[in-house]
């Protein structure tokens, strides 16, 4: 265990709990509120040396150790995939241009082995499971959780067993079945195969990845600020060895992986690596509107909310990390915006054309909350903006064929016809 680690603290009434306190293994036992690990800054600022992290062989997430809960996951358990994130960033000089923003950067997660952005909670989960000798690990997801856990635990002896909601989409499914899992398809939405798998891991005494009330699970996440940070100091050579950007865009279901951002640059500002944190802009689907909702009213209070979007990965009826989720967004002076169907799947075509990436609808959402917040005037033209990228969509192929309808030119394959083409369009 880390020894900077000192325990967790739950998000709503502050009370603190020790790392192997069995009261709180997931959430606080006085009011079910979500638990954030705590850690003793002022001794790591003391004993660890940022060029040594910087500087190190291990171009993975893991060289971030000593701001980590758990110690690398093959120091417990031979595993194939040993190796979490360091996702590539790079600049997109087209949307740049159009949206007339100084940088835009895309923090690719679609790369990761299960090319999505779950695969750094599933990473800290799993990690955290070995320390507790767990050998079944449940998940409640909307695809991408799932898909992530049981693809980082192939290869080793640990058993999957996952719920999802009957309308995941194919690709996700197939990850999850080829991979090998026990898939439960629950008739309802992921918020029943949620409080399904709450119920059978308290039952069964298996260990819960469930988004946001396992609080590795941000653990795992908040690796991507740590990156984005590292990675932005390596292109532009910038005084400090982190540095943090202006703004960054987050798609937000369950409000995870926007919280495990946040909590990520707040560790790098209290250790005064980075000099400022940036504001986070959250985009929720217009579709799913409970987070959106609770940011209106100006509360804490998230009540849940039927969704029906067709973005899979942000479909929640209740954002179980919601209040972190608006922490993050209020504590920085960001925003919330909401993205249609319609738009999402638009941008998914400016994501591929432009910035050469292929989404799916939930990510696509990200370059939405861009836009909207660029016209709102929210982001500025000399601010430098990352888009977190959260999943292919090679995952959502229906999406994609959508989103790109009678774009295809059926022909009898004579030359003739693309001859007819050329004249149309000059070239
Ligand atoms: C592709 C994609 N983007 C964004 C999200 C939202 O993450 P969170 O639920 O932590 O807000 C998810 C969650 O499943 C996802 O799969
Ligand atoms: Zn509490």
């Amino acid at each position: 265990m880390n020894q900077y680690l000192q325990g967790f603290r739950c998000s709503i009434c502050g009370a603190t709990y020790t790392v192997d306190d069995s009261r709180a293994q997931y959430t606080c036992p006085v009011d079910g509120g979500n638990l954030d690990a705590v850690y003793d800054y002022a001794s790591i600022a003391r004993n660890v040396d940022p060029r040594l992290i910087a500087g190190s062989a291990d171009r993975s997430a893991w060289h971030y150790e000593p701001l980590l809960p758990c110690v690398p996951v093959d120091r417990l358990l031979p595993t194939p995939l040993t190796s979490f994130g360091w996702s590539p960033l790079y600049r997109a000089p087209r949307l740049e241009h159009v949206l007339d923003v100084r940088a835009v950067w895309l923090k690719d997660d679609t790369r990761l082995p299960s090319s999505s952005f779950k695969d750094r909670a599933s990473s800290m989960v799993i990690a955290r499971a070995q320390q507790t000798g767990a050998m079944t690990i449940c998940a409640a997801s909307t695809g991408n959780a799932a898909s992530s856990l049981v693809t980082l635990c192939s290869g080793t002896d640990i058993r999957t067993v996952i719920f999802v909601p009957q309308n995941t989409p194919e690709g996700k499914l197939a990850q999850i079945l080829i991979h090998g899992a026990r898939v439960f398809a629950v008739e309802g939405s992921y918020d029943d195969a949620f409080d399904l798998a709450m119920q059978a891991s308290q039952e069964f005494g298996w260990y819960n990845r469930n988004t946001g009330v396992n609080p590795y699970t941000r653990e795992g996440k908040k690796t991507a600020a740590y990156e984005i940070c590292e990675q932005i100091h390596l292109f532009t050579s910038a005084p400090m060895l982190f540095r943090a950007p202006d703004v960054v865009v987050v798609p937000v279901g369950d409000g995870n992986i926007i919280s495990g951002l946040h909590k990520g640059f707040r560790d790098l500002h209290a250790l005064g690596w980075i000099d400022r944190m940036p504001r986070f802009v959250g985009v929720t689907a217009t579709l799913a509107p409970a987070l959106y909702r609770a940011w209106q009213s100006g509360g804490e209070r998230v009540e849940t909310t039927p969704s029906r979007t067709i973005a899979s990965g942000i479909s929640v009826d209740l954002p179980r990390d919601g209040v972190m989720a608006l922490r993050a967004v209020r504590d920085t002076g960001g925003l919330f915006v909401e993205a249609a169907d319609e738009e999402m799947l638009d941008a998914m075509g400016v994501l591929a054309r432009d910035a050469a990436v292929f989404v799916e609808p939930a990510c696509a959402a990200a370059y939405v909350g861009l836009s909207k917040a660029r016209r709102l005037g929210v982001i500025r033209a000399d601010d430098e903006v990352v888009l977190q990228m959260t999943g292919s969509g090679l995952k959502d192929v229906k999406s994609a064929l959508a989103a790109t309808a009678g774009r295809m030119h059926r022909i009898q394959g004579k030359l003739e016809e693309i001859r007819d083409w050329r004249l149309e369009i000059g070239d």
